[in-house]
């Protein structure tokens, strides 16, 4: 196993396990995680032998599907098996029920808590050509605090009417670590520009989000630690430029000049809604990978849910679940392998031809898993 984060080790990784068999749990989890999951592991299986790298799956359950049968929504075994046994995972989606059901809560969420996942890691990114403003960006969300610590409570006033108050919590830990994920996933964007790789961006710039006008202790603390551990690490990340925007006039600037982001680092709940801001500028859901990742582990994660629209069509998008393939195998410390298959998405999304219906083709969940993989 590496049982190693990309941020210590990524490197080292990379040349001690040059030839190393990986293994990759599998949790397709409800609805059309079941059909997307299986196109990120025909993607590995795929990779040319000259990467260095082959594969080990196994399968794993978890999900609503899973709790109806068994009463468990997250197996004690899948957690087990992910931690003793594998080097990563891809997860596809769950089905949350829309009225609280007792015992039911979110496998994801669980499984970020007991991996210590703690950044939500989400690129966005525009093909070359596509209509509308060129996207270059990576959201990265702080993934353990913030209002979602769901510490809420109810009560009634003096003069009768309800209220209700939930805690924002802040912690200068996380936001120390997830600002220095922010700048190491920041130079190793560089690292891949100056190795030749594609990019409307020319310099790197970390951008801080936050409303510490208002929230000025709590934002204030995470704006102020990222900008301290910067200033502390200036010899490390000096080539990085660090820039803030309030999170209002963010989501503006997101959608009026997408073009000027490059790295943007927020607390949970502005990362939550920027982020699935951001997938509306690349036209769906449907092609937005994002990496669950910790100093231990990392799970890679389409950003979309089950869909039960479109589910046993064979029409899901698979592409959300092969770019989080190729970031899972980033944050294991494999860019050369990952560039490969961003490379060849790219290519079939550029074409234009084997396209889902969500991006306006008529081609099936398969006929894309072929194409990106005959392109590898
Ligand atoms: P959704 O992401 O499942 O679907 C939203 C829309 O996007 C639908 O019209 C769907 O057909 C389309 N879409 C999503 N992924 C696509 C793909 N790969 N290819 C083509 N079209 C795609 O969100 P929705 O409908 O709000 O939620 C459905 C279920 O998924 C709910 O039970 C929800 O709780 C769950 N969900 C789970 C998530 C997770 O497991 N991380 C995240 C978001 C929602
Ligand atoms: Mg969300």
């Amino acid at each position: 196993m590496l049982r190693s984060s990309f941020v210590r080790s990524r490197s080292t990784l990379a040349r001690a396990y040059s030839t190393k068999t990986l293994k990759i749990g599998l949790i397709p989890g409800d609805g059309i995680g079941r059909e997307v999951i299986p196109a990120g592991k025909a993607v590995l299986e795929a990779l040319p032998k000259e990467d260095g790298l082959s594969f080990e799956f196994v399968n794993l359950l978890a999900g609503f599907e899973h709790f109806k049968q068994t009463g468990t929504a997250l197996p004690d075994e899948t957690v087990e098996v992910l931690k003793k046994e594998c080097d990563g995972a891809l997860f596809g989606a769950v089905s949350s029920p829309t009225t609280k059901v007792a015992g039911y809560s979110s496998p994801i969420v669980a499984l970020r808590k007991k991996l210590g996942l703690y950044a939500n890691v989400r690129p966005v990114k525009s093909v070359d050509g596509a209509p509308g403003r060129p996207v270059d960006l990576v959201i990265v969300r702080e993934n353990t605090e913030d209002l979602y610590i769901k510490q809420e409570r109810q009560y009634t006033a003096e003069d009768g009417t309800q209220v209700a108050e939930a805690i924002k919590r802040i912690t200068e830990t996380a936001s120390q670590r997830i600002g220095k994920m922010a700048f190491d996933i920041a130079l190793s964007r560089q690292a891949l520009r100056d190795a030749g790789a594609p990019s409307i961006h020319k310099t790197s710039t970390v951008t801080i989000t936050h409303k510490s006008n208002v929230l000025s202790l709590s934002d204030g603390l995470f704006r102020e630690t990222i900008r301290k551990f910067y200033d502390a690490n200036k010899d490390k990340y000096g080539s990085v430029n660090v820039n803030e925007q309030i999170v209002d006039s963010m989501v503006y600037r997101l959608f009026r000049e997408p073009e000027v982001f490059d790295v943007v680092v927020g607390p949970n709940l502005y990362g939550d809604i920027l982020s699935d801001g951001a997938a509306a500028l690349v036209g769906s859901l449907g092609v937005v990978p994002s990496a669950n990742v910790g100093d231990e582990f990392v799970i890679g994660e389409p950003c979309h849910g089950s869909a039960p629209d479109i589910e046993g069509k064979g029409i899901s998008n698979p592409i959300a679940t092969i770019r989080s393939t190729a970031l899972m195998l980033e944050f294991l410390g494999f860019p050369n392998p990952a560039a490969r298959i961003y490379k060849a998405v790219d290519a079939n999304l550029a074409e234009g031809k084997i396209l889902t219906p969500d991006l306006g083709g008529s081609s099936s969940t398969q006929d894309v898993i072929n194409d990106i993989i005959k392109r590898l």
